[in-house]
């Protein structure tokens, strides 16, 4: 069985990109032929089955009451007990597909009392490892290439589930200080969580996201990126009207049809970033086991 490489997007504030990136790193590793599977984590509104035109379908199951199991029962104690009386059904009931590739995991209203419920679980490495657990008894199964989960952009005990299951992030960033400083931050965090935990998160790639290189500022920064990561830096993505209009027509700039000059830019940076990561983490295991767990 093929294990499949996980990989989160993650930074601790709004905005920078996470979803645009995982959107559109999971149709670029699609289109290169891997199996990939996206999991939002990232919130109530399901900013990454927007993407996909997929919100609509989850929203009216809502509305029918035929909304379970979903993302958020996964971490619950009954997880177990549902997969034993549904059998297969209870992991493929949250999969959705979509028409360009990757299949989805959507979010769901119940994540917003997950963080809650989460803290209210004394032991750590159970509080943490819940995802990680799913991910490895139910969806590892599936044969999978690539399991890239999309992560709020708050520091909370959902984002520590994520990045302990995936042991890769990939942070997108804007030109700015407080990205810098914010990705700085994430750096010591994985290095606590490596000291406490034994469960060692890479900083897999830092990508420039929404760079518009006629600014001196964002000339600046890029550099300053370069010079803090050298070995990690991706190619830049260009700011592009195109990725916006894309989000709200329900889809990635990959299924536009004859897109722009930084339309097609951003693509490419899309495609050579995907391709970089999968070599990345193909050096890394997401599944090796924690050396040390300690409880405090
Ligand atoms: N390269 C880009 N060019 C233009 N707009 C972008 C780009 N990347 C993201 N956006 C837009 O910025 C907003 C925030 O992006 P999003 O991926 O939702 O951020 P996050 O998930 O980090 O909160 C969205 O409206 C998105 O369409
Ligand atoms: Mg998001």
């Amino acid at each position: 069985m093929r294990t499949p490489s996980r990989v989160a997007t993650f930074i601790d504030k709004g905005g920078t990109g996470k979803t645009t990136v995982a959107a559109h790193l999971g149709v670029a590793l699609s289109e290169a032929g891997d199996d990939v599977l996206l999991v939002d984590l990232a919130g109530k509104q399901g900013d990454l089955s927007k993407h996909f035109g997929l919100w609509d379908e989850v929203e009216e199951s809502i509305e029918r009451d035929d909304d379970w199991p979903n993302i958020s029962t996964v971490f619950q104690d009954e997880w177990d007990i549902i997969v034993e009386k549904l059998g297969d059904a209870a992991v493929h009931d949250l999969i959705l597909s979509t028409d360009e590739g990757p299949d989805v995991i959507p979010a769901h209203p119940g994540l917003d009392s997950l963080d809650a419920e989460l803290g209210n679980i004394d032991k750590p490495s159970d509080r943490y490892s819940r995802l990680d657990t799913f991910l490895t008894e139910y969806v590892d199964p599936l044969g999978y290439d690539v399991v890239l989960v999309d992560l709020p952009g708050i520091t909370n005990n959902v984002t520590y589930n994520g990045l302990w299951a995936t042991r890769h992030v990939v942070v997108p960033v804007e030109a700015g200080v407080f990205e810098a400083s914010q990705l700085e931050a994430l750096e010591k965090d994985l290095e606590k969580m490596g000291e406490n935990f034994g469960v060692e998160v890479e900083l897999s790639m830092v990508v420039p996201n929404k760079v518009d290189r006629r600014t001196k500022l964002a000339k600046e920064y890029l550099r300053e990126f370069r010079d803090a990561y050298p070995e990690i830096i991706a190619r830049p993505v260009p700011v592009s009207q195109e990725i916006r209009n894309a989000a709200d027509e329900g889809r990635t700039v990959f299924d536009v049809e004859e897109p722009s000059k930084t339309g097609e830019r951003a693509l490419s940076r899309f495609a050579e970033n995907a391709d970089e990561l999968r070599n990345r983490i193909a050096e890394k295991p997401s599944s090796s086991p924690p050396e040390v767990v300690s409880d405090d």
